[in-house]
């Protein structure tokens, strides 16, 4: 039985001041979530004040990205390292609007995925297509690529331990959430292709759907079978929104 997910993805968003009612609020609610992972991805520098409030509570917390190197030259970038230094449990890895607004590649994400999981890290592989795919018809081909980096690169053994995320690009941030069909048939694909490869796999990897997931839509969407949670953007930055999300995973 996999154990469902809830991930908010802050994006570049929050104040030192909103985090703080932002995670009191969670941490406030977290009683009536009794069977979901929940997991917070902050901006970096919000770190160390989100391991601060959140150690010792049943919330996690991640990042929003890493970079494949180790240390050194690389100015701007942060390692996995450093992540684990904040205790982070978890990391994104290739969102659509890294692949889109920072030229992201495919093999540039399953390295990350890679590298974050060399580290002890959770990663959370994005994947999905855009409007102009979709309307193409090529949906399963964008993903199945997506994906296919990451197993050509490291064998379907790295999803043993790992989460991926359908979100169609389409729906981020945009208030048109795929229909649960829609989703659970994408959703039903992937868990099929990695099955090809290994059914064990297929059986444990946590598949989340993101994409403007609200509490109103989250409990249609969390009740199909290959939905296992969700990757939260805007109503990650509402405690009652993200709980009611959250307590929709039970
Ligand atoms: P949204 O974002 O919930 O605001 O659509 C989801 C995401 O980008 O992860």
């Amino acid at each position: 039985m996999r154990q469902p997910l809830v991930a908010g993805n802050w994006k570049m968003n929050g104040s030192r001041e909103s985090i703080k009612v932002l995670l009191d609020g969670i941490k406030d609610g977290m009683g009536e979530v009794n069977r979901a992972a929940v997991v917070v991805c902050a901006p970096y520098v919000y770190l160390p004040g989100v391991q601060a409030r959140l150690e010792g509570t049943a919330v996690e917390w991640g990042a929003q990205d890493l970079s494949i190197e180790a240390s050194g030259a690389y100015t701007g970038e942060i390692s996995a390292a450093m992540l684990r230094d904040f205790g982070c449990g978890y990391v994104i890895v290739g969102h659509s609007e890294r692949r889109a607004y920072h030229g992201e590649s495919d093999a540039l994400v399953a390295k990350k995925y890679a590298v974050a999981r060399a580290a002890g890290l959770i990663p959370i592989l994005c994947v999905g297509e855009t409007l102009d795919e979709r309307e193409q018809g090529i949906t399963e081909e964008v993903v199945a690529r997506q994906l296919d980096a990451l197993i050509e690169l490291e064998g379907v053994a790295a999803l043993t331990d790992g989460v991926i995320a359908y979100e169609p690009v389409w729906a981020i941030g945009t208030g048109k959430t795929a229909s649960p069909e829609q989703a659970q048939e994408v959703h039903a694909f992937i868990r099929g292709r990695v099955a090809a490869k290994d059914a064990d796999v297929a059986e444990g990897v946590r598949i989340l759907y993101g994409g403007s997931m609200k509490p109103d839509n989250a409990p249609e969407l969390i009740s199909k079978p290959d939905i296992d949670g969700g990757l939260i953007g805007g109503a990650s930055l509402k405690p009652e929104d993200f709980l009611g999300i959250c307590k929709a995973a039970n």
